[in-house]
């Protein structure tokens, strides 16, 4: 049994609600995007939320009686068919229901939904003869309705193997087309269906703002009327809604997803509300003392659980980084369970955010890049009634708002990410207290070089990594064989991508120069070169 130290009181609720228009009786208008799997899918809702209209993702088997079911809560004005990594012609192709084309909604189709749009309708697609991924030049050859403000060249981004080489007959009118894309860009002539080759959400398309602003302002009519407070009073509600009046624990490891989501739900439950701390023994230097005292104070019933004993035991001789996910996914529930059966909490709230659930494959027609231990290393058996996630839509950046909003610290909102694994998974291979040592000193002296330089605000996370390598090194003039230390530090806006930072060599010098000197088992240090894709920013 782990031990625990518990508030013993239940001091009153104190944090400060936000201001809340009260919206009841107005409902907001909403354009839904039809998921097929694409990687940039969920960028699609979100720069037309960044645009202040309400945007949620939905299956692509969505039916046109579920879309008008919607009708009791917003006004849905567009539909946009997401990218996807299928050929239209693929047996298990995704599809859409073909009479959501005549419920009169304004409708694009990006990517593989421009391709389904123009083969449902009549058109050509076929396999390109030039497969077209990265920066294209589109030639504009009308500047209207989707298109409207543009050049006659505009830069875009493009990642398909198919092609659409003629349109569908009718009303429909080719409206740009690049070098190996004879259709790049479509309408019909009468009714708003438009479709467009390139990808307007990334942010190499450079009008994409533009393309993503005509269609949901100039065809679907939306009004603006979304803001991140909407979404507090929303996770909110959804939180009250399914606990009732039950009680429930949260997951707090003091990062900015869970710290976020520990404020929304004392927001929703107050005194049904206990944050569970679970030190796993993989922390940051001097990080379970300081979260301690950060939330202690609070005012929600916070509880933190000593489990580096048995998380340790646990992973003992496991080298795999998918079993290190899988296990501390599993012990971490364990903990949970025994915590929140000695309360009587049923339920189980997680500060899962987008980017953890799609590169954890959650969706049917993605891939799976790794287990994020708060996604799919989490055990198929749970004592819980449900696992409630109220981030799980949200960017980084995104909860970084939210959190603002709510008023947590700044510290802690501009704190680098951090995984839920902690150091455990950037330690190559197996872990013992050793290891663990050494890369908790090396990754203390990464932050304070980098802090102390100045450059951490340019930057998205910056740590070391022990890797199993040892190699041979001199000091104090005899031979020594040490471990090998190396330095990831990366750019990037959602970590969907990230590019290794180009730092200064001076500040290198000094990060390699204290670990060498400050932590005797380490003969070698080697700064990571590799971009996210193809690297991941973990190692593991
Ligand atoms: P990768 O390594 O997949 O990481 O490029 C993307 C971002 O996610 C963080 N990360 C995790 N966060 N649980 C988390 O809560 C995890 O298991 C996990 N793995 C990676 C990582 O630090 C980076 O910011």
């Amino acid at each position: 049994m782990p031990k625990s130290t518990r508030n013993l009181k239940f001091p009153p609720f104190t944090i400060k609600p936000p201001e809340q228009k009260e919206k009841q009786g107005v409902k907001l208008d909403i354009v839904l995007v039809l998921d097929f799997g694409g990687q940039y899918c969920h960028l699609i809702a979100r720069r037309i939320r960044e645009n202040s209209v309400y945007s949620e993702i939905v299956s692509n088997e969505i039916t046109p009686e579920e879309i008008k079911a919607l009708d009791h809560k917003y006004n849905v004005k567009g539909l946009i068919l997401s990218g996807g990594p299928k050929s239209v012609y693929e047996e298990d192709a995704p599809k859409i229901n073909k009479k959501i084309l005549e419920l009169g909604i304004p409708i694009l189709g990006l990517c593989y939904g421009h391709q389904l749009l123009a083969h449902l309708l009549g058109g050509e697609v076929e396999p390109a003869k030039s497969k077209e991924f990265g920066i294209t030049y589109a030639t504009i050859i009308e500047p209207i309705a989707i298109l409207k403000g543009l050049g006659k060249n505009e830069k875009v981004w493009m990642s398909h193997g198919d092609t659409v080489f003629s349109i569908p007959p009718g009303e429909f009118e080719v409206l740009a087309r690049t070098k190996n894309t004879p259709v790049a860009a479509f309408r019909h002539k009468a009714k708003p269906i438009y479709g467009l080759q390139w990808h307007p959400e990334v942010v190499h398309t450079e009008n994409g703002i533009q393309m993503i602003r005509n269609f949901i302002f100039e065809i679907c009519k939306c009004k603006p009327g979304w803001s991140m407070k909407d979404f507090i009073g929303k996770a909110v509600n959804e939180i009250k809604s399914i606990v009732g009046e039950g009680k429930a624990i949260i997951a707090l490891s003091g990062g900015i997803d869970s710290s976020t989501a520990t404020l929304l739900a004392a927001k929703a439950l107050g005194q049904n509300l206990a944050a569970i701390f679970v030190d796993h023994g993989f922390m940051r230097e001097n990080e379970p003392e300081l979260i301690r005292q950060t939330f202690q104070k609070m005012g929600f019933h916070f509880i933190a659980v000593n489990a580096r004993k048995r998380f340790l035991e646990k992973l003992k001789e496991v080298t795999d980084p998918e079993t290190k996910r899988k296990i501390i996914g599993e012990e971490f529930i364990r903990v949970f369970e025994e915590e929140a059966e000695k309360i009587g909490a049923e339920y189980l709230i997680q500060g899962t955010i987008y980017p953890d659930r799609i590169e954890s494959g959650f969706r049917r027609f993605s891939e799976k890049i790794k287990t994020h231990h708060n996604v799919a290393g989490l055990p198929t058996k749970i004592k819980f009634k449900a696992i409630i996630e109220p981030l799980r839509d949200l960017y980084k950046d995104e909860v970084r708002k939210v959190a603002e909003m709510l008023g947590l610290p700044k510290e802690l909102v501009h704190r680098q990410p951090f995984p839920g694994p902690g150091l455990a998974v950037r330690i190559i291979g197996k872990i013992t207290s050793e290891k663990i040592s050494i890369v908790k000193k090396a990754d203390s002296i990464v932050r304070e070089e980098i802090e102390r330089s100045g450059q951490q605000d340019r930057l998205w996370q910056y740590f070391a990594v022990l890797t199993d390598t040892k190699s041979t090194g001199v000091k104090g003039d005899c031979r020594a064989y040490g471990y090998t230390v190396a330095i990831r530090i990366v750019e990037s806006k959602e970590a969907m991508t990230a590019s290794f930072a180009k730092i200064p060599y001076q500040i290198l010098e000094k990060i390699s120069t204290r670990i060498t000197n400050e932590i005797p088992q380490v003969t070698r240090v080697v700064y990571d070169i590799t971009h996210k894709p193809p690297a991941t920013i973990e190692w593991e």
